[in-house]
Formats: structure tokens, sequence, C-alpha cells
């Protein structure tokens, strides 16, 4: 038998991409590939690219530039370029920077196989369709390797909202959720491997509404039927729209046992004025009153957010608006974004913030998380958690697995294994994690 080729894929961005990225590995280990952690030894590198905020393309371009000597060194190396880059610039890239063998877009990676033969022929090859062929449907046979006890599961890609400074609706295109059965089969699959605890992707995945057995099935539809799996212990789902968080699924929150009360709920900024301009179509007031409603039905439910800091027109007022709604709500994470001009998307048009106005406010808010979060996590001790346990620590006989509310948890000489859910009462909290011992 011939040597395995060996795969580098070097993922950014999102939770979709390292999705996404598991997948092209399977789809090329049909071709004979295996994954390596090293450029340097690869027979293919992939860059699965985000697109996010500014200069994305840039540092590709750059990144690509450091491959030079490689494929100087090693003519038969192939590169590509995935993801949202790949689908916003095209055949731009092959044009900038000739050592790219293969462009190919977020909705195309299931021609990944062909695509790759017709590079080994000496040709490029490029796809950035929107096909009408489902591509998960094509990869259904996912090969049958053991894995980690936790998994990301794309179900539902794209974004019909059009928020003012967003790219998603142009790179991964219109709203698509995947059949709820294809779905739950590849939950089963995943349990069989090994998996206790899934994470349902989607840019919009709160407006899932895929074809269950009586019509559209929604979020919360999905769930039940996932908690239904035996062998899966935990449900989570990210990244949500205040839009679209139905009663039903609120009460899910309140009463799925395997549904973690953990939810990610970006709101952008807390003054009405700017959500208005972000084309939100919500305001500060109604997600708070929201978030109330969750926290009714699950009251010890960690909140997470995203924020936007110096969106164009963004006056200390309209700031401070953000400051009082994060004060409000006390986010458990919380993750903020100095506001990145992408051309194409409505905002980019806008009179923009000052640079150094925006990087104080991101400072001050980014303060301010990090105080309640501090806070959240230091309210833990004393407490009892659920682990589910995900690797080895670093000191000798640590292990370290996530509680139900997402914080990193070690645990030292306790018999426990990887895939272990345990009991643990939580007796200290260091930077980043908790310590505790299982009871
Ligand atoms: N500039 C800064 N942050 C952005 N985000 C999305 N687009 C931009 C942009 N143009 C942030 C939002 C979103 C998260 C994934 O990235 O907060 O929720
Ligand atoms: Fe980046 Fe958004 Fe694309 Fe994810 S979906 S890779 S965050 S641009």
């Amino acid at each position: 038998m011939s040597e395995p080729k060996k795969l580098f894929i070097k993922t950014y961005g999102c939770q979709m991409n390292v999705y996404d990225s598991e997948r092209m590995a399977e789809a090329l280990g049909g071709q004979g590939y295996v994954e390596t952690k090293s450029a340097d030894d690869a027979d293919m590198i992939l860059l699965n690219t985000c697109h996010i905020r500014e200069k994305a393309a840039e540092k590709v371009y750059s990144e690509l530039g450091r491959f030079k000597g490689l494929k100087a060194e090693k003519p038969e190396l192939k590169i590509g370029v995935a993801g949202c880059v790949a689908q916003a610039e095209g055949e731009e890239i092959m044009r900038r920077q000739p050592l790219v063998d293969l462009v190919v877009g977020p909705q195309s990676y299931h021609r990944l196989p062909e695509m790759e033969a017709k590079t080994r022929a000496g040709e490029k090859a490029l796809d950035t369709d929107f096909p009408e062929e489902d591509k998960f449907e094509k990869l259904k046979n996912r090969p049958k390797a053991k894995r980690g006890p936790t998994a990301f599961l794309t179900v539902q890609e794209g974004c019909d909202k059009f928020c003012a400074f967003c790219v998603v609706p142009y790179t991964r295109g219109a709203e698509v959720s995947r059949p709820a059965d294809r779905i739950i089969r590849e939950a089963q699959d995943l349990v069989e491997r090994g998996v206790r605890e899934i994470t349902l992707l989607g840019q919009n995945v709160n407006a899932y509404h895929g074809a269950g057995p009586n019509g559209d099935m929604t979020l919360a539809g999905l769930i039940w039927e996932l908690n239904k799996v035996d062998g899966l212990e935990r449900i989570r789902f990210t990244t949500s729209h205040p839009n679209d968080m139905d009663d039903a699924l609120i009460e899910a929150h309140g009463t799925c046992e395997k549904l973690m009360p953990y939810l990610h709920l970006p709101v952008q900024s807390g003054s009405d004025k700017i959500l208005k301009r972000m084309n939100r179509s919500h305001t500060a007031e109604s997600y708070l009153r929201l978030i109330e409603r969750i926290r009714e039905a699950r009251p010890d439910i960690l909140m997470s957010g995203d924020f936007i800091v110096g969106f164009p027109e963004e006056t200390d007022e309209d700031f401070q608006a953000t400051l009082d709604l994060v004060e409000e709500v006390k986010y458990g994470y919380a993750y903020s974004f100095k506001y990145s001009t992408r051309p194409g998307t409505p905002a980019a048009e806008r009179p923009q913030v000052d640079a150094e106005v925006a990087d104080e406010r991101l400072q001050r808010l980014q303060a301010l998380i990090t105080r309640h979060q501090r806070v959240i996590q230091d309210s833990m001790v004393g407490k009892t958690v659920v682990v589910l346990f995900e690797k080895s620590g670093r000191q000798p006989g640590q292990m370290v697995g996530k509680s139900e509310y997402l914080h990193a948890v070690h645990v030292s000489d306790a018999d426990v294994a990887r895939g272990d859910l345990r009991k643990v009462r939580i007796k200290s909290s260091g930077a980043n994690s908790l310590g505790g011992d299982v009871i």
C-alpha cells in the first residue's frame, strides 16, 4: 500500500469553520489523506478562512506567502484556500498568489475529491458555487473512527437578516436548514463514535426550520428529538438572534433535561439608535425583556453575547447605553469587537468613528465584561456542578472538562476518564478555570 498523503488544515474564525474543516479532512480522507499538525511535512495545505473582520484577506495572502519556500522545496505540494475569504475573493486569490492550486467556497467542499484530483493533474481548481445539491448528503458516509466527547454539528447555514455591518449573508448565502432526520442520523453516528455533547451550529441557528416528519420543524422541535437520542447527554446551540427566540425554545430551556443552561445571544449594542442603524430590528428594551423571560424559564442560565463598539456614528451616549445594558444583563461570557469596515456592506458607507475613540471604548467594555465574568465564575465556588471530562490537564493526574455553564473545571488525582460525566464540588476559581473535587 502506498504511504498516506498528509493534509494540514489551518482553521480561522468561527465554530462552523471548525466543523467544516473536520468534514473537509474526512472528504479528503477518501483520497488517501491523513491529517498532520505541521505544514512542513504536508502534501496539501488548506487554509479555512474567515472574512468577518477587516484585513482577513490580507492575512490570508501573507500566510500564503510564507508557503513559498515549502512549495519550492516540494513542487508537488498543493495549496488550497477554503472558507469565507475563498467565497468572497474567488479567482482573485489565484491571480494574486499563483502558488494557490485550489479555491473552494463553504458550500462546495463536497467537491474537494474531484478538485484535488484536478490539481494532481497539474490544473487549478476553483469552485465557489452555491450548488443545488446538499453537500452534507454527498458527504453522509462519515468514517466511524472514535472521537472525543464533544462535537459540533451544523444544522443551518446562512443568514437573511442583513445586519448593516456583516458579510455573512454574502459569504454564506441565504438561510438554509438541513432536514431533521439527517441531523438526527448524524447525531446518532457521533454518539456511536464516543460523542456525549453536541453543539448545534448555525449562523442563525434559532431560525432553524428544517423539514421534519410533519412539516417544518423549529429548533426547539429538533432539540426535543435529539433529547431522545440514547447516549447523547448534552445539547447546546449557537449562534442565536434575539428575534428568533420563540416561546417553545425559551420553554425548552426550562424543561429539556439535556439542553444546557447556557445561551449565546448577541445584541451588538445597547443603543436603540445604533441598533436601528445596524438593521437589528429589536431594541435594547425588547432584548432585556427577552432575557427576563429566558431567566424565568431557567433562572441559573449563563448568558453570553457579542458587542461591536465604534459602529458608524456611535456617540459617547450610545456607548454608555451599551455599558448600561451589560451592567444589567451581567454576562458570564461576552465577546466584544471594534467595528471593522466590510466593503459592500451598508455601514461601510457611513461616517466612521475615530479609531482611538473606538479603541478606548473597547478597552472599557472589555474591562466591564471581564469583571462580570469573574464574579460569575467565582460565584461557582462551593457549588456542585456536573462536568463532562474532555482531556488531561497540564499537571500530572489532572483532568479537565466543562461544567453545564461551559466553565472549564479541573480535578486532580480522581478516577475519571475522558467522556465521563461526574459531579464536582467547586473549591477554587482561578484565572481561566475552576478547581474542584469529584463527589
Ligand atoms: N466588525 C466588527 N465585528 C463584527 N462582527 C460581525 N461583523 C463585524 C464587523 N464588521 C461581530 C459581531 C458578530 C460576531 C460573530 O462578529 O459581534 O456577532
Ligand atoms: Fe468567519 Fe462568519 Fe464565515 Fe464564520 S461564517 S468563517 S465567522 S465570516
